[in-house]
């Protein structure tokens, strides 16, 4: 019989939050029993869906009503400081969605205040957690690839603009565009296999040709960049180059890559098909000889990242994608736009 005291979870937007819930629902040892969302349809579908009892008009509600350990933040990006620095003064852990926040102010915000409180902060940079990313990674930490050096992570779309007048087309609402919406997870994955490296140096330039004609068409608000790409340096002498849309004249619907060039060998993740699938290979040379390697992970869906968390919480190991990775890829974040808002390099850090 299962004797563990279960995690209480409550979710706060219920969007991602919808996947959150369900990620929640893989660990055996942790139950859902709140949810918050002031669009009243949504509250009752996705409760009645997941079987949720506790159904609140807004966050303040819940965490005022429920004792809970842990609080998803699945809202507009606008919302994630607040809501996690009200989840944290409740008591709790939280998992927060990406971007961290709107900033890298606001994410150094949340850190301390979750120092301050105690508690766990980690950001949900769910592409890690896919079976290619995971395979990729065990074989970075056995050594296969040397030291990395150089690197191109890219999420492209052909056409892949958020509705028009929504918040993710709305700065003062989401920070900004493809770059902080998309451009997140491919900085993060790269930043993760490559160990973190502090970043020291960044360029980044930004483009709106497309959304914003046609956003003027519409009648509607689009005030964010519809593309970004950037180059990063860090202090071990590495560089990236950072690439995202939402519209842009290219053969693919939808490409994600991320190609990392290591001492030894060079990896490739990518997206399979246009689609949300990854496939990951390893490119090397053997007695003179090019050798390529498909990496098969494994069959089995891989765990969620909130699986991974409670396990954490559970056993109290240290939890993945820390609010201080969080942090980093928000002054990187930040950097880039400033680059591309003044034309030059920006340094971070000291
Ligand atoms: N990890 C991923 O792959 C992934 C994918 C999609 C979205 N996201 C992130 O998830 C967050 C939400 O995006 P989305 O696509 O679900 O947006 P969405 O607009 O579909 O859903 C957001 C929900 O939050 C609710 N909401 C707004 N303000 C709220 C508040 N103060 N309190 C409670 N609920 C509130 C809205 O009513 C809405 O139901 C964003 O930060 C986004 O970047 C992450």
């Amino acid at each position: 019989m299962n004797t563990t005291p279960k995690l209480r979870v409550g979710v706060i937007g219920l969007g991602m939050g919808r996947a959150h819930i369900k990620g929640w629902q893989e660990h055996p040892n942790v139950e859902v029993v709140a949810i918050a969302d002031p669009d009243a349809v949504r509250l009752d579908k996705v409760g009645t869906e997941f079987g949720v009892a506790g159904r609140y008009a807004s966050a303040e509600a819940m965490l005022a009503a429920e004792q809970l350990d842990v609080v998803s933040v699945c809202t507009p990006n606008k919302f994630h400081k607040e809501l996690t620095l009200a989840a944290l003064a409740a008591g709790c852990h939280v998992l927060c969605e990406k971007p961290m926040a709107m900033n890298a102010v606001e994410g150094r915000a949340m850190l301390d205040a979750a120092q301050a409180a105690g508690k766990r902060l980690m950001i949900n940079f769910s592409y890690r957690f896919s079976a290619a990313s995971r395979a990729l990674k065990t074989q970075v930490d056995a050594g296969l690839f040397g030291d990395f050096y150089y690197g191109r992570s890219v999420w492209h779309r052909r056409r892949g603009m958020p509705g028009f007048g929504g918040w993710f087309g709305t700065k003062a609402l989401a920070g900004g565009g493809p770059l902080i919406d998309l451009g997140v997870h491919r900085l993060d994955l790269a930043l993760w296999l490559m160990g973190y490296p502090q970043p020291t140096w960044v360029m980044g330039s930004t483009y709106n040709p497309i959304a914003s004609a046609l956003a003027q068409q519409a009648g509607k608000t689009f005030d964010v960049e519809d593309l970004a790409a950037g180059f990063i340096r860090f202090e071990n002498g590495a560089t990236l180059a950072l690439e995202a849309s939402w519209a842009a004249n290219i053969q693919e619907a939808e490409l994600m890559e991320t190609r990392l060039l290591g001492t030894q060998a060079g990896l490739l993740q990518k997206n399979l098909h246009e689609g949300y699938t990854f496939d990951a290979h390893v490119f090397t040379e053997v007695n003179g000889a090019p050798v390529n390697m498909h990496l098969c992970p494994p069959t089995a869906e891989a765990k969620s990242a909130m699986y991974d968390y409670a396990e954490a919480i559970l056993t109290g190991q240290p939890h993945p994608a820390g609010g201080d990775q969080g942090l980093v890829v928000m002054e990187i974040l930040d950097a880039l736009y400033e680059s591309a808002r003044t034309g030059a390099p920006v340094k971070i850090g000291g």
